[in-house]
């Protein structure tokens, strides 16, 4: 039997379930209650467990087990009595970093993704069978007819109701499995001889290719404007200037934010012209995190002439704490120019699998599969993705450690009277004032990495991103101690 080392210990979920292969754990924190695996950083996951006593206690107790670093660590902690970066080994880390810079995940992978992925790892002499092309399906290869699995799973999460599967028929009327023709008569082929899919979804891998197809669809040949928030994200905008070194025209207008950092939705539109080919949201906002309602949304789009495609980014969406809060993909659906854009690099921890996806009309897929040519993920990926998403107790836990992270810092920063903007993502923005770009460094020596992401706008502030409890303690340590010698 062949043994996949990831850590020491056997996870709970893959001791017998995986014929051809176990996953093995280095440290000696066990299963969760739930029998799902743990990171040494995650055994507290609530601030309110957070308590240096029983954490010097737990580690005197196991002293025989400490390694020399682990002892250095602890006699760091109990000279200065509080935690250091050094005393923490973050999941998908390694030890004695903290990182709180890229808005990933800290909790780590869904366990469901992580045991699809050993489940299918010695099947990849073969090629997917999963395209964004329903008919591009190899000839005795599955269910020509069928839709990807994983667009399935997304629909059913995301409550979007796809069309009734269909037989496609031959140009004699014949049932096919070559892929050879559409039922429905578009004139749609280009690379493939395939019609467009028959459901608001194209996969990519990550949410970014997307940022980068969209000026490509919509600029690159004859250039035009993208309207995009200052502070925004920026990819799209960063892209479209590109296309001026190769004489292409493109201009960019950067839209203030608002005063309390909103998109200004009302100035936003005042800037279209007849030349502006996009808008860009993103939302929750990167980096001031920031949220806009479906409400607004929605008004924004009525509001917007047809011929303008409004990029909807929603890539830390799941993080939204109101329970009630509506997102955007149903304006994908109803109207052609909205394309709304998701990742799985945010709420389902893989983005070095790299996976997102696409909700929009026909009319933005045709204009996308054209420059998109075959860059599609691996079937590992997708099938991660897959159980990533019927993963409902993985995002909890990641939404939860993001809401626990928010509640740990703000009283915090009140107490040492920072400015702090309550963001909605899984990062927020601090003010930390002039020498932003010092403490930033000083924090990098201390092994706590966190993001100057923001621009000019934004130059006292740090964007910091989740981490567990115990990161943060260590982020708000550090961060307390380098503020109190006015470096
Ligand atoms: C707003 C936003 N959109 C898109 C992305 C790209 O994510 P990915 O390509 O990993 O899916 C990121 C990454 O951080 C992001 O912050």
């Amino acid at each position: 039997m062949m043994k996949v080392f990831i850590e020491e210990i056997p996870l709970g979920i893959c001791k017998s379930d995986t014929p051809r292969c176990k996953i093995y754990r280095r440290n000696t924190c066990a299963s969760s209650t739930r029998g799902e695996p743990m990171h040494s950083d995650q055994n507290e996951s609530s601030p309110q467990d957070v308590s240096r006593r029983r954490f010097l206690k737990g580690a005197l107790l196991g002293g025989a087990a400490l390694t020399m670093s682990s002892k250095l660590a602890l006699a760091e902690q109990m000279a200065t009595g509080r935690l250091t970066a050094r005393d923490i080994h973050g999941a998908g880390m390694r030890a004695g970093v903290v990182r709180m810079a890229s808005n990933e995940n800290p909790v780590g992978p869904s366990p469901r993704a992580l045991r699809a992925i050993a489940n299918n790892m010695f099947d990849v002499n073969r090629y997917s069978i999963y395209t964004n092309y329903p008919n591009d399906r190899f000839s005795g290869l599955g269910d020509p007819e069928d839709r990807t699995p994983l667009i399935e799973e997304l629909a059913g999460y995301d409550g979007v109701k796809l069309p009734k599967k269909e037989r496609r028929s031959s140009p004699s009327g014949s049932s096919s499995s070559s892929g050879s023709s559409s039922s429905s008569g578009s004139s749609f082929s280009f690379g493939r001889d395939d019609s467009p899919p028959p459901t608001p979804y194209l996969v990519s891998c990550g949410s970014g290719p997307f940022l980068k197809l969209l000026p490509l669809a919509y600029l690159s040949q004859g250039g035009g404007e993208v309207i995009e928030a200052e502070t925004g994200y920026g990819s799209i905008s960063r892209a479209a200037e590109g296309y001026n070194d190769k004489e292409i025209p493109t201009s960019v207008i950067r839209v203030p934010l608002t005063a309390d950092y909103r998109h200004d939705l009302d100035a936003m539109r005042n800037a279209i012209t007849s030349k502006t080919s996009m808008v860009v949201i993103t939302n929750p906002n990167n980096p001031t995190g920031t949220l806009l309602s479906y409400e607004e949304l929605e008004q924004f789009v009525n509001a917007v002439p047809k011929h303008v495609i409004v990029v909807i980014d929603e890539a830390y969406i799941h993080f939204v704490r109101d329970p009630n809060y509506k997102r955007a993909i149903p304006l994908a659906i109803a109207n052609d120019n909205v394309i709304v854009l998701r990742t799985f690099s945010k709420v389902y921890g893989l983005p070095a699998m790299r996976l997102g996806y696409s909700v929009s009309s026909t009319a933005i897929q045709e204009k996308i599969l054209f420059y998109m040519a075959d860059s599609i993920p691996g079937v590992l990926t997708q099938i991660a993705g897959m159980e990533a998403v019927k993963d409902l107790a993985h995002v909890r836990r990641s939404q939860q450690a993001v809401w626990d992270f928010r509640d740990q810092c703000y009283p915090v920063f009140d107490r040492m009277g920072l400015e702090y903007i309550k963001g909605e993502g899984n990062f927020f923005q601090v003010k930390v004032g002039s020498n932003r770009t010092e403490i930033y460094r000083e924090l990098g020596k201390r092994r706590v990495q966190v993001s100057t992401r923001g621009g000019d706008r934004m130059a006292e502030w740090l964007r910091v991103s989740a981490g567990t409890a115990r990161e943060t303690e260590v982020f708000l340590n550090e961060l307390e101690d380098i503020l109190s010698k006015s470096i």
